[in-house]
């Protein structure tokens, strides 16, 4: 039920931190299917990641993450597994809160048909992915009725972040701050939020710019507003931006940079570019600012370790697109011409 909350969006935004804390302590209890997956991917000459929607934008992370490391790791978009061919000698991790997206469960039955190692992380028991692979690991973000994912994305960033630590053999000491890092996310940004969702709600058009780590989370930021909200919007690196869509910006034309602390030079710049054209810039920074001026359009999240930006920059992004919704008279929970599930090619 709604226990008093205007819709499950909000409730499920304010219940992400609770679950990424759920998410994680579940999945330190589990040692040994941890150090199963761990040495999966480590003997694996490729690790793919695939999955749909809000679920890739999530596997993003993980993948750069990795690549960074020098890992051969490719995220793959479930429909598009064709344009893959895997073999025994590869990993492949499906990423899917309901474990029964169609494009998702149709690219591990191939994938695993030509006997590739399958690892699923979903958010409920016994769905049809999990059943399937090889090692099942869960998120714990609890049942999620808002057609838009928000507390499920947030606990998969927070698990993938776990295992890319493991991975990378680093303590994973900093994500024990995970949860209050979102939570001050949250309470910090909503005034702020309801003010840049309404003005969006107005406009036809917007670009999510973000670098590194901010490009997935541009990309999921992108796609909430289109969801809920109906309002276009498309995501970019910040750097690519100038390689022809600068060409839509105008007067006005608003652009939501993603700082997550670690390219604030180049962001800096783009910044910059976006306001000689007269875009209307709004900064989200997580950990470093941008600007050397008091530029009142930039708002920064503390985060005490570099690497929970990606977490803290989860609820300035979905509510964002709640308030634009809510502006709009639209219903955050039930977007047109969307299921939960889908489960059709
Ligand atoms: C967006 C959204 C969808 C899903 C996608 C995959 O808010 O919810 O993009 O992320 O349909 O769903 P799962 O994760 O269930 O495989």
């Amino acid at each position: 039920s709604l226990q008093g909350y205007e819709s499950f969006m909000m409730k499920e935004i304010r219940e992400s931190w609770g679950a990424v804390r759920d998410t994680l302590t579940g999945l330190l209890k589990e040692n040994e299917l941890l150090n199963k997956t761990i040495k999966a991917i480590e003997r694996a000459k490729r690790v793919i990641i695939v999955a749909a929607g809000t679920s890739y934008n999530a596997g993003l992370l993980f993948t750069i993450r990795l690549q960074r490391a020098g890992f051969n790791a490719i995220s793959v978009i479930a429909s598009e597994h064709n344009n893959l061919r895997t073999n025994q000698d590869d990993t492949v991790l499906v990423i899917s809160q309901s474990g029964e997206t169609m494009d998702s469960l149709i690219a591990l039955k191939k994938y695993k048909n030509n006997g590739s190692f399958i690892i699923s992380l979903t958010n409920t028991l016994g769905n049809s992915i999990s059943s399937y692979s090889d090692i099942a690991l869960h998120t714990r973000a609890g049942p999620e009725i808002g057609v838009a994912a928000t507390k499920t994305f947030t606990s998969q960033v927070g698990a993938l972040m776990l295992l890319s630590s493991l991975l990378l053999n680093e303590s994973v000491d900093y994500l024990k701050e995970a949860e209050s890092v979102i939570a001050n996310s949250f309470s910090k940004v909503i005034g702020y939020t309801k003010i840049i969702g309404s003005e969006l709600s107005k406009k036809p058009s917007l670009y999510y710019l973000g670098k590194g780590l901010g490009v997935p989370l541009a990309m999921e930021g992108a796609l909430k507003i289109k969801e809920i909200a109906y309002v276009h919007a498309e995501a970019y690196p910040a750097g690519e931006s100038k390689h022809g869509p600068i060409a839509l910006v105008e007067n006005g034309f608003p652009v939501i940079f993603l700082n997550n602390g670690e390219f604030t030079d180049e962001l800096y710049n783009n910044v910059m570019e976006m306001e000689s054209r007269h875009a209307k810039t709004y900064v989200i920074s997580a950990g470093s600012k941008i600007s050397t001026n008091n530029n009142q359009n930039e708002i920064v999240l503390d985060v005490p370790d570099p690497r929970l930006s990606p977490l803290a920059l989860a609820p300035p992004i979905q509510l964002i697109a709640y308030y634009a919704a809510k502006e709009r008279g639209a219903n955050p929970d039930r977007p047109r011409n969307l299921a939960k599930t889908v489960t059709v090619r």
